[in-house]
């Protein structure tokens, strides 16, 4: 209990591949199907023998949001685990758990800070007072970035997830080839529905074969527009609040544009910025596991009725 992270391990669904996108009944069933084997992964990296698991504090799982399948699989089991245990029960959401992801490691932002939180279902700008105290100043109005990368990467023939294929092709591509419209968005939100119904758009008044042939500067001018956007909103955030230590959280935080971007922007601008080993920046273990460590220090403990829930606020 002194929050360092001493195992993470993640199971991964290839089942959904083959259908472009995350089938929620395929998803609570391959849970069923990981979460004892995972479990036990962890706590063997962690040299915890299941004779002796009273040297475990408490138990964390996610509470929301998510799909609910998914999220009453794990709850179950934590609840179960706690019972036979007598240990406390901590419930986590799912959103305070990739901004907390920057509190992980030697070398964490001090208070307050801003997180741009960019995922498959969320994009979000969060203004961390404490570890507990989170507030969201700005939101995506309709798609998250990381549903911006997948859809244009389906419209390029990427299969699912496309985002880090599209960071892949973009590596070696021009961002400046293509120009996509920019959505002007009040405020601190968010929109990328009009970026997708663009590049549709410009694929359709191409001659076929525009697209192997153009593939990598197509992913690099799409990676471009979308970083283009949250960089830009990001600024903005740092004008109105004062606040110049910037963190990124979410799986589009692996996105290696992205990381230079706001790695540029910071040392021309006179930021801090904190960007999370990439272990840390998609769904994981260990996010939760930071989360629940501080709830667990402020008593946060929720009963065994507790249910979990597809949607949230904090
Ligand atoms: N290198 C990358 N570049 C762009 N997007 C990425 C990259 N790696 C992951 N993503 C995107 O991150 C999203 C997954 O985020 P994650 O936080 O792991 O899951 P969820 O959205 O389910 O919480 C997907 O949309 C995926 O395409
Ligand atoms: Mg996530």
């Amino acid at each position: 209990m002194d929050g360092k992270i001493i195992s993470n391990y993640i199971a991964n669904q290839s089942v959904h591949e083959q259908y472009g996108g995350v089938v929620p009944e395929l998803a609570s069933r391959a849970h069923m199907q990981n979460i004892v084997p995972v479990v036990d992964q962890a706590l063997s990296a962690a040299h915890i023998s299941r004779n002796d698991l009273s040297v475990i504090d408490a138990i964390a799982f996610t509470q929301a949001p998510g799909l609910i399948g998914s999220l009453l699989v794990g709850a179950q089991f934590a609840k179960s685990m706690a019972l036979a245990l007598n240990k406390p029960l901590i419930g986590v959401h799912h959103m305070q758990a990739h901004v907390l992801a920057n509190l992980i490691g030697d070398n964490p932002p001090s208070f307050p800070f801003l997180c741009l939180t960019v995922s498959g279902g969320h994009t979000q700008i969060v203004l961390a007072h404490s570890p507990l105290q989170l507030e969201v100043i700005g939101e995506t109005i309709d798609d998250a970035a990381g549903e911006a990368f997948d859809k244009t990467a389906k419209l390029l023939g990427l299969p699912y997830p496309g985002g880090p294929l599209v960071d892949l092709h973009a590596k070696t591509g021009n961002p400046k080839a293509f120009s996509f419209a920019e959505p002007q968005i009040p405020e601190l939100n968010f929109s990328f529905s009009g970026l997708k119904t663009s590049v549709l758009y410009f694929l359709q008044k191409q001659e076929p074969g525009f697209i192997e042939q153009h593939l990598n500067d197509l992913c690099a001018s799409v990676q471009y527009a979308i970083v283009n956007i949250l960089i830009k909103k990001i600024k903005k955030a740092v004008q109105q609040t004062g606040i110049k230590n910037i963190c990124i959280a979410g799986g589009v935080s692996a996105n290696s544009g992205l990381r230079s971007a706001l790695q540029e922007t910071g040392e021309k601008l006179g930021w801090k910025t904190y960007i999370p080993v990439f272990e840390y920046c998609t769904d994981n273990a260990a996010m939760i596991a930071i989360t629940a460590h501080y709830k667990f220090l402020d008593q946060q403990f929720i009963d065994l009725d507790a249910s979990p829930s597809a949607r949230a606020t904090w």
